[in-house]
């Protein structure tokens, strides 16, 4: 008898494949994050628990499961919402879903350089308000994007893939990882520097790092000032990366000309004073929202239930 939880309606895809291999499949019927209280209640007596990165999965919450429990399957590349080592004690199993969304993820960085370059956003807005009164050679100026220098800061499989799509921009290629990335060297001319150098000769900067103490806060103070003033900040990776604070400081000071966002470091809310920056276009982390993308991740993530509960290995083991 395979009971399953799932914190949230997600796609049907998932929803299909565990009801057709599982005995039992609740799905929180709200579309809501669980309050603490309400998540320790309902993972209770599971074998499996679909999860979200808006869900917090401490040692607490596998206890609240119990030791029958074999995985906490999260929705997300990102897994920096459960606890692997308090899970890996309890040989819980931790799995998340890389791959499927690389292309989704890379598009929407690049649909916020283009809007941030372009001023999209605001032009956008101005023509909405009915202000337009005609074309003017000063309207809206924006930046170039084609034969500028392209910064990647973590440049693993979404990094690449971003990276990989500047070619038909003919863009100048840094980027900061500790490993090489010799496709990137290859197909691109890319070039691995430190992060200071990126930071400096860059025009625009993307962040494709996983959240992790030490990618906590890679962006501060110090390294916007190290960026150009006409620079643009991409991040569509984890909030936490950039300390925001130091972020709209350094955009109402004009250390940098702009950002791009679609993740902020206190979810759902946004640093103070961030929105109301003309310079900025945010987005509510939709980086992986697309059908496709989210089909497939839901899909995944159930499978890796199923696996797990077969008695086999996950397809995409994260501890
Ligand atoms: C992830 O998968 O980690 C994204 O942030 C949401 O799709």
């Amino acid at each position: 008898m395979s009971n399953v939880y799932v914190t949230r309606m997600i796609p049907e895809a998932g929803i299909e494949h565990l009801k057709a291999h599982c005995d039992k499949v609740e799905i929180n019927p709200d579309d809501h994050v669980l309050e603490p209280g309400e998540l320790l209640e309902k993972v209770k007596g599971r074998d499996a628990v679909l999860c979200l990165l808006t869900d917090i999965i401490n040692d607490q919450v596998y206890e609240a499961a119990g030791p029958q429990c074999r995985i906490f399957a999260n929705m997300a590349v990102g897994f920096n919402n459960l606890d692997l080592e308090a899970a890996r004690k309890r040989n819980i199993v931790v799995s998340n879903t890389p791959g499927v969304l690389d292309d989704a993820t890379a598009d929407m960085a690049w649909s916020l350089l283009f809007s941030t370059a372009r001023r999209i956003v605001e032009s956008d807005a101005h023509m909405r308000s009915g202000k337009w009164d005609g074309w003017g050679p000063l309207q809206f100026i924006g930046k170039d994007i084609t034969g500028r220098t392209l910064g990647i800061i973590g440049a693993g499989r979404i990094g690449t893939n971003f990276a990989l799509k500047s070619a038909g921009f003919n863009m100048k290629v840094l980027y900061a990882d500790v490993r090489r990335n010799e496709e990137l060297e290859t197909k691109l001319g890319a070039k691995k520097v430190e992060l200071d150098e990126l930071l400096k000769e860059s025009d625009f900067v993307s962040l494709h790092v996983f959240l992790s103490p030490e990618t906590t806060h890679l962006i501060g103070e110090r390294e916007l000032t190290l960026m150009k003033d006409s620079a643009v900040l991409i991040n569509s990776s984890r909030g936490p990366v950039i300390d925001e604070k130091a972020l709209v400081k350094a955009l109402q000071n004009g250390d940098i000309a702009s950002a791009g966002l679609d993740v902020y470091e206190f979810e759902p809310k946004a640093a103070e004073g961030l929105l109301e920056l003309k310079n900025v276009v945010a987005c509510p982390h939709i980086a992986s929202a697309t059908f496709d993308t989210r089909n497939n991740m839901a899909l995944i993530a159930a499978r890796n239930i199923t696996e797990v509960l077969a008695g086999r290995d996950p397809i995409t083991r994260v501890n």
